[in-house]
């Protein structure tokens, strides 16, 4: 809702040349301390995979695509599935590489803890340049889960992360430019 949009962009704190210079960054913290925000935006996310005709697991980025993802999966009274920073998780994995506004990086997951034609949500923070989630995806897909939709606290525009997710369906609370 508009309500709740506003009430995130209240409590996301803009924070310049963080971690580099030239890069903002958006801190979710003041958010997630406000018990009702945070539990409005997990039940949000939490609705819009039900709007989706439902899902069988929730996967959650590392790091902060696992504070709200794992509350949106019990939300749903579904799994949880880490996808995480490479050399994290014991093998068998599968791992993709993609480029960030800053650096890059590689996630991976394991297969074994995803059934075959699982229809997935994938959870995340923030929506900036679309390589962390497009990544995710990817991976989720070449295991063959069937990504459902992906959905976002925050969508950064400006970046058009949008346009590298080929289509999927994509939701988010609240978007800055
Ligand atoms: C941030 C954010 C998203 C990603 C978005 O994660 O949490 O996962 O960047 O950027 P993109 O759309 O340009 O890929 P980051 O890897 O900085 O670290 P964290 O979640 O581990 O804090
Ligand atoms: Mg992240």
């Amino acid at each position: 809702s508009t309500e709740l949009a506003a009430r995130c962009a209240r409590l996301i704190r803009d924070v310049a040349d963080f971690p580099l210079a030239g890069v903002g960054f958006k801190d979710i913290n003041p958010l997630l301390a406000d018990a009702p925000t945070f539990a409005d935006v997990v039940e949000h996310l939490a609705a819009l995979a039900r709007a989706a005709g439902g899902v069988d697991l929730v996967a959650g980025i590392e790091a902060r695509g696992f504070i709200l993802g794992a509350p949106v999966a019990t939300a749903l009274g579904v799994g949880f599935l880490p996808i995480r920073k490479e050399g994290k998780l014991p093998g068998p994995t599968v791992s993709a590489s993609y480029d960030l506004e800053y650096g890059s990086a590689t996630v991976e997951l394991q297969p074994g803890n995803l059934p075959a034609g699982a229809r997935v949500l994938l959870v995340d923070d923030v929506l900036a340049t679309g390589g962390t989630a497009a990544a995710a995806a990817t991976l989720l897909r070449t295991t063959g889960a069937v990504v459902a939709g992906l959905a976002f606290l925050l969508e950064i525009t400006s970046l058009g992360g949008r346009a590298r997710l080929d289509g999927l369906p994509v939701d988010v609370i609240l978007t800055v430019p």
